[in-house]
């Protein structure tokens, strides 16, 4: 039998994808993914890889500023965490837009915000339903 040297974990620590429940006005932003193809025309809550050494807070700026071109102060995470393709989780951060007006820049096709009685009129991908759900609990009035 061959001596293992170096331990390779079964379980590698996953990649997590940290995306915004972001809000202005009262509303929450829905993005349409224009890519992968089989990701492609449902709604997420946008956001990306968190990079090594980056901070779950500190991703999540980037992306936005990345993805929408706009700045948002993060707020508090949404309990949970929920599977994406093996070996990535989605974790969900509440958000506050503080300036520009969000425009699909990377990833997206199109942008809708959302009121409360609006939340199940887009295609939601089916990983984003239980956050998606959690921040419309606490969509707050304006
Ligand atoms: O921007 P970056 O390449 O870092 O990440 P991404 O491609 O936006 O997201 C990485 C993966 O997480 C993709 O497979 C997305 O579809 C998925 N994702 C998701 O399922 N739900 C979200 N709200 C955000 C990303």
């Amino acid at each position: 039998m061959t001596e293992r040297t170096t331990e390779t974990p079964r379980h590698p620590a996953p990649v997590v994808v940290v995306a915004g429940a972001l809000y202005d006005r009262g509303r929450l932003l829905a993005a349409r993914r224009s890519a992968p193809a089989d990701l492609a025309g449902r709604w997420e809550l946008p956001g990306g890889k968190l990079e090594p050494g980056e901070g779950p807070e500190e991703a999540l700026v980037r992306e936005l500023r990345e993805e929408l071109g706009v700045e948002v102060e993060p707020g508090e995470r949404i309990p949970g965490e929920w599977p994406l393709k093996p070996g990535y989780v989605l974790r969900v951060w509440t958000a506050r837009l503080l300036s520009g007006e969000p425009r699909p820049l990377e990833d997206h096709d199109e942008l809708r915000w959302l009121s409360r009685s609006e939340l199940d009129s887009v295609d939601w991908l089916d990983q984003d339903r239980p956050a998606v759900a959690e921040a419309g609990l606490r969509l707050p009035e304006r």
